[in-house]
């Protein structure tokens, strides 16, 4: 197996972990969380879950991005970038780019503030939370539509 190979195999192992996991909180959670007798009850459920999650994606998350950006390091894609026919490029570079930015910066740096919020209103915490999870599952199923497809040789345009 080359190099390429093993980094494409990592790389959809963890894009399976992360966005896997992603679906399962926005699915399976999420609506157990909301049907709690209370709001905070069901938040509490959901903190737990997802405090594991965030732990494990700290890991998974930054291999999608070295092994996305060693392939197209070592198949000369950046020029993909460019080109709207490879908006999946794109969309996989900016998904990636924003989880890494929620993980890394903003929840660290802002985790006392959204705890707080959180406390002194859960249900609007966990309405919030929920629509946020389906937003981000629908774009990351579309991204992943489009990377499977496109790397293997559909031609959106
Ligand atoms: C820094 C971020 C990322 C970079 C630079 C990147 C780069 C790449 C590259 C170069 C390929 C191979 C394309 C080809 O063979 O034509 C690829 C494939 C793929 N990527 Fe990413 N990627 C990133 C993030 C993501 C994310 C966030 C997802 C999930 C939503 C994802 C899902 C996939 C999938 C499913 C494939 C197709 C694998 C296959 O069937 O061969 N990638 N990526």
């Amino acid at each position: 197996m080359d190099d390429i190979t093993l980094a494409r195999a990592l790389h959809v192992l963890a894009v399976i972990h992360w966005i896997g996991g992603l679906a399962f909180v926005a699915l399976i959670v999420l609506p157990l969380a909301q049907a709690r007798s209370t709001a905070s009850e069901g938040l509490e459920l959901f903190a737990t879950i997802e405090r594991r999650f965030a732990a494990q994606v700290r890991v998974s998350i930054p291999l999608v991005g070295a092994t996305g950006l060693w392939m197209t390091y070592r198949l000369d894609f950046w020029d993909r970038f460019l080109d709207p026919a490879y908006w999946w490029m794109s969309a996989m570079l900016g998904l990636w780019l924003f989880f890494m930015l929620m993980i890394f910066v903003l929840e660290p740096l802002l985790h006392g503030h959204f705890e707080r919020k959180a406390r002194s209103d859960p249900a609007s915490a966990l309405r919030r939370m929920s629509q946020l999870h389906a937003s981000l599952l629908s774009l990351a199923a579309i991204t992943a539509l489009g990377a499977v497809a496109g790397a293997h040789g559909f031609n959106f345009f």
